[in-house]
């Protein structure tokens, strides 16, 4: 049986890096995999980028701090569930729940938490999918189950996160009431985009399965 990195486990903060980046590396393979198969088999390609981070030391330490926890390693550990993040950019809503299944299908990767933001946005209008999962890693002598952080979120959605985002750390959270205000409802047009470029993509597939069935028959 494989132990959740716990206290007797950790040995270094070198080690703990290294065990998180190995875990990146594995997600990020089998993201890999996934998209070169759709991009062979299926001549369609659901995932337009993927970015992969580790939390800075100084990200950890604070979140750490917010919460009430000494900085240890082995609080580090236990609390703080994005240290290995990886995002997912996808075209259609659709394809956010095609690539969660997909992975959470996978006997080594056990999902821990889903938070869908997308069924239910945040307060600021946040839309987004969010997995946390863990990870074997296996080192010479011994194996580490690592969590990640992964997020799935349209092309539109990434837009709005990221001036969401600047604009929040621009006013440290304190943004004007109507700031907010417009976001929220720039959050719902996102959400109204997503929706007709869905049903326009659908539409465009089923046209062109037609006149291909058409040109067969002819
Ligand atoms: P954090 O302490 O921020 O990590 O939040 P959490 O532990 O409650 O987890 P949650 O799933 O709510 O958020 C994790 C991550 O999602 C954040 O670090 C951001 O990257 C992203 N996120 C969550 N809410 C918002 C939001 O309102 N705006 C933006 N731009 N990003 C968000
Ligand atoms: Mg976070």
């Amino acid at each position: 049986m494989g132990l959740q990195l716990s206290d007797g486990d950790i040995k270094s903060w070198e080690e703990v890096i290294l065990l998180y980046n190995s875990a990146l590396k594995q997600v990020n393979t089998k993201i890999e995999i996934l998209n070169a198969e759709f991009q062979e088999v299926h001549r369609y390609n659901p995932i337009e980028h993927v970015k992969s981070r580790i939390k800075s030391p100084e990200s950890i330490v604070k979140k750490l701090k917010k919460h009430g926890y000494d900085t240890t390693l082995n609080n580090m550990v236990k609390y703080v569930n994005d240290i290995a993040g990886i995002r997912i950019i996808c075209s259609f809503t659709s394809d956010i729940y095609r690539i969660a299944d997909m992975l959470a299908n996978q006997k080594d990767l056990q999902v821990l938490t889903i938070k869908d933001y997308i069924m239910n946005p945040k307060k600021s209008g946040y839309r987004s999918y969010h997995m946390l999962v863990s990870i074997p890693v296996y080192l010479s002598d011994k194996m580490s189950n690592v969590k990640v952080e992964i997020q799935i979120r349209t092309v539109a959605m990434d837009f709005w996160a990221s001036l969401e985002h600047k604009i929040q750390y621009k006013f440290e959270g304190k943004a004007p009431a109507h700031i907010n205000q417009e976001l929220y409802e720039c959050a719902h047009m996102v959400s109204e985009l997503d929706d007709k470029m869905l049903s326009l993509n659908d539409e465009i597939v089923s046209i062109s399965a037609k006149m291909e069935k058409e040109k067969e028959e002819s």
